[in-house]
């Protein structure tokens, strides 16, 4: 991992962020999913540094963002369906696996693209001015949870980057939706705030990864569709239980969640899942400053929501 000696610039303009991405650098930028630790997808050497502040297997691709449809047509080949479920549902958080198109583009040696365009504010302008492709996976150490609030990314990303682009933290909280439009029927292969009922609306047919368990795709001899997803994932250092009801928590542990029984030395009560997705990530970051032994997390409730909460939460319990 790169040590804390870089001369990080803390910034609130999207031009100043650009120019600094367009010389090489490593820029930290919110999106509305999660924040991201970005460089110009036409940059390989760039890219690698990511790999490097993030310790991310060399194997694991980024997605790529841009500006708009028009961009995203120059990196990958948009397929009929893509192109509703991206004029349905973008700018926003849904990201499309595509065959790659432009060679220059960084993606680890695979001949497919990952592509997103996002709504936040910031991002956009950013996007639009960088004009280039951003190649740019979540801003966290990798295996650890997405991080969702700027003070988070000040402590963990300050000296190990070139540039962090100050605005609203995310709204979302939780990571895209990844759709695949590679082969001919599209899998859903991560899930997100956009869910099956959105897809279902625009698309004939798709299939889903079970993704719940991360091992299945490398034990189970299936061709890794989506190499990140053998990676363990979105965990605290503590241990992460997800109940039915929150009735037994233990005395010291940290509880989130509808409905408490009693009160915890950490807790985060919730109105809805939309509540949960943005919460979940900071929750765990506390729980692990606490140095909280157990992270309780209630079943999440029917609706938008309910798969992606279950993939992160399983995904985070089981390591
Ligand atoms: O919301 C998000 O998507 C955030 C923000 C920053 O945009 N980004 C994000 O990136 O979550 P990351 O790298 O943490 O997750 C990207 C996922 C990984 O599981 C990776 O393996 C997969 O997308 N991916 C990237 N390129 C791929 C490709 N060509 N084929 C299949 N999967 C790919
Ligand atoms: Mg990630």
């Amino acid at each position: 991992m790169r040590e804390n000696k870089v001369d990080t610039i803390l910034t609130d303009s999207p031009r100043e962020a650009a120019d600094i991405l367009l010389s090489g650098g490593l820029v930290v930028f919110p999106t509305e999913t999660v924040y991201g630790i970005g460089a110009s997808a036409l940059d390989e050497a760039a890219c690698k540094k990511i790999y490097e502040v993030k310790n991310r297997p060399a194997d694991n691709p980024l997605i790529l963002h841009v500006k708009d449809l028009d961009s995203l047509r120059e990196c990958g080949a948009v397929s009929e369906d893509a192109l509703r479920v991206f004029k349905s549902f973008s700018p926003g958080p849904i990201t499309g696996i595509f065959r790659k198109k432009n060679r220059d583009l960084f993606t680890a040696g695979l001949d497919t693209v990952a592509v997103r365009i996002p709504s936040h504010p910031t991002a956009a302008e950013f996007l639009r001015l960088a004009n280039v492709p951003v190649a740019a996976p979540s801003a966290n150490l990798s295996g650890r949870p997405s991080i969702t609030k700027i003070e988070y990314i000040l402590e963990e990303f300050f000296g190990k980057v070139d540039c962090i682009l100050r605005g609203p933290d995310p709204t979302i909280g939780i990571e895209s939706t990844v759709v695949s439009f590679v082969g001919q029927t599209p899998i859903l292969l991560r899930p997100g705030w956009i869910d099956e009922a959105d897809l279902k609306s625009v698309l004939a047919t798709f299939e889903i990864l079970n993704a719940t368990d991360p091992a299945t795709p490398i034990e189970s001899g299936i061709p890794v569709l989506s190499p990140g997803l053998k990676y363990r994932h979105y965990a605290p250092s503590c241990k992460v239980i997800l109940a039915d009801s929150l009735a037994n928590v233990p005395k010291e542990a940290a509880q989130i969640g509808f409905t408490f029984f009693e009160t915890r030395p950490f807790q985060i009560l919730l109105g809805s899942n939309e509540d949960y997705m943005r919460s979940l990530y900071s929750f765990f970051v506390e729980c692990d400053r606490r140095k909280i032994g157990e992270a309780w997390c209630e079943i999440p409730r029917e609706g938008r929501g309910k798969r992606a909460l279950l993939n992160r939460i399983t995904k985070a319990a089981q390591s």
